[in-house]
């Protein structure tokens, strides 16, 4: 149980009735996933619907098409949030359940690993949100899993614990042999999304959830509204294939596509598109060194920056890398800039940024990117300098105004309208513990430290990038991409 739980527990509103309410849920991502989980738990009659057909074929495997955050082969767990403590708290809530789903599963299938995370400071100081984050890891008793390279007495506690060949020393270019200050965090690593929405979706099945996938039968068009006024309401929805489907409530966990499905939340909610690539390692039999550097075993999760070409440094924790997948992958995301795909659609009076669509529109990132990357990977990855980048994403965020998440009924539709979203590039982390909050929403139980910051909240300036807008540098019509050539090598 995590700190919140000590709120008083209200009555349910929602569960004492015979009959449980039917509850629509559209996006089986991680937000419509875990919160169906929850509210399956609770008795609730759910149907969920996607344009992907997950239930089928190759599931969540990532192909080219998808820009789905959820789909993925893995993504960062960290608890370190600077002052953020309600999110290191719930983070720490999430790692208990992570272990013990991996637990359930057994060798070899776990969704999470323990491979520890090296954040990389900007120079040879610990900057002011690293020291944000070891205060409160010390306030909460767990400063001991933390280890900062150049304090003799954590790097005397990482070589007894075992976590002395982890804890990096990496040369800043050009700085006269010295290195940058980093620190450890033990009890980071990274999780399987794809793997994790997999073992959701079939504990869900398990419980009597509907399932309702793929492009016509799952893809969402309109809602169905009744009444006006005060008792307007949605009562449920209209898919492609043109089937209706009836609920009293619609739960809305459409990732980045949810501010152009939704109109109310395009003010507050924006798609933008992260940069990630891959780089194949050698066949294991010609490079088995490296196949042993980079194992989840002997590298940790590296999260650094992005050096600006004048050689000062912006952007901060903006671009990282994982060990190498079972397959001799290893993945590298950039997030120095998250660009926006503005367009006009006809509903809506201003342009707004929506997710590419694979196969019609161009995914190839951006050239910036690139060159970001590749400054990465001649600093932390030397070794894979002269291989070629393997494959090219661009994974969609929902950033939200003050980049917390969005859960709230929407106003207007008399409690019938639930939005569920703005993940803003940190959710994954949290999927077996989200859609636990959520259901205290979803049954109106007083809000939380969380959950009243993840209250609807119009009233907020815009910020965390959505003050930009169709004229901001972040476009993506403004990028000049990547071309093949750019992508010969992951380094230099
Ligand atoms: C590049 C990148 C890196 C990230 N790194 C991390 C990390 O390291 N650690 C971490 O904790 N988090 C990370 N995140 C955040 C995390 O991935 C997200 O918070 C989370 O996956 C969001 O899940 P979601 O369910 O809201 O959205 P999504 O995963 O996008 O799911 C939305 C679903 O809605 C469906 N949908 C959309 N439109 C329709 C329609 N009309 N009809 C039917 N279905 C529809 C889509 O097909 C999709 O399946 C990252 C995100 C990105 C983009
Ligand atoms: C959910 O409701 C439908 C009718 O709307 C019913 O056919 C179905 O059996 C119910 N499922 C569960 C798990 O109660
Ligand atoms: C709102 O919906 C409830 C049923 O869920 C109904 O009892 C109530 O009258 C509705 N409110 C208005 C203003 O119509």
């Amino acid at each position: 149980m995590g700190v919140f739980s000590s709120q008083p527990e209200q009555p349910q509103v929602m569960t004492t009735s015979p009959v449980k309410p039917k509850v629509i849920i559209v996006g089986a991502g991680i937000f419509g996933l875990s919160t169906a989980y929850y509210l399956a738990e609770d008795g609730y009659n759910i149907t969920i619907f996607d344009q992907h057909a997950y239930d089928s074929g190759d599931g969540y495997k990532l192909n080219p098409g998808s820009t789905a955050a959820s789909v993925d082969e893995n993504k960062i767990f960290r608890a370190s949030y600077g002052d953020e403590l309600h999110y290191q708290r719930l983070a720490y809530e999430a790692r208990e359940i992570w272990k013990k789903w991996s637990a359930e599963l057994g060798d070899g299938k776990e969704l999470f690993v323990e491979s520890g995370m090296l954040r990389v400071q900007h120079s040879t100081q610990l900057d002011a949100l690293e020291c944000q984050t070891l205060a409160n890891m010390k306030a909460e008793g767990l400063r001991d899993t933390q280890y900062v390279l150049t304090n003799e007495e954590d790097v005397r506690r990482a070589t007894k614990n075992g976590w002395a060949h982890k804890l990096l020393k990496f040369a800043i270019p050009d700085g006269k042999d010295v290195t940058f200050e980093a620190v450890l965090d033990s009890t980071a690593g990274y999780v399987y999304p794809s793997k994790a929405c997999a073992y959701l979706a079939d504990k869900l099945r398990k419980k009597g959830a509907e399932f309702i996938e793929g492009p016509d039968k799952g893809v969402f068009v309109s809602f169905q509204v009744e009444g006006s006024g005060p008792s307007r309401r949605i009562t449920g929805i209209v898919t492609k294939d043109g089937n209706e489907h009836f609920a009293d409530l619609v739960i809305m966990a459409c990732g980045s596509a949810t501010p152009m499905l939704v109109p109310e939340v395009s003010r507050v909610l924006e798609a933008t598109a992260g940069s990630v690539i891959t780089i194949h390692l050698p066949p294991r039999e010609e490079a088995p060194q490296l196949w042993d550097k980079y194992s989840q075993e002997q590298w940790p999760v590296i999260i650094g920056h992005d050096p600006d070409p004048e050689g000062r440094t912006v952007g901060s924790r903006s671009i990282y890398s994982f060990p190498r997948t079972e397959d001799g992958l290893i993945k590298i995301g950039y997030r120095v800039t998250k660009y926006t795909n503005y367009v006009k659609l006809p509903e809506f009076s201003r342009p707004i940024s929506v997710p590419l669509r694979p196969g019609l529109d161009d995914t190839s990132i951006p050239l910036k990117s690139i060159e970001g990357i590749k400054t990465f990977v001649s600093t932390f990855l030397p070794d894979l300098a002269a291989l070629p980048v393997a494959v090219t994403r661009l994974c969609f965020y929902t950033d939200s105004v003050d980049n917390s998440f969005l859960i709230d009924y929407l106003p207007d539709y008399n409690d019938s309208l639930f939005i569920c979203t703005g993940g803003s590039g940190h959710g994954a982390k949290f999927t077996p513990i989200l859609g636990k909050h959520v259901r205290d929403v979803v049954q109106k139980k007083p809000k939380t430290d969380l959950t009243y910051r993840w209250r609807w909240r119009p009233e907020l300036p815009l910020g965390n990038g959505l003050e930009e807008g169709p004229d901001g540098p972040r476009t993506l019509d403004k990028q000049k991409r990547a071309s093949p050539e750019d992508l010969k090598r992951a380094g230099w």
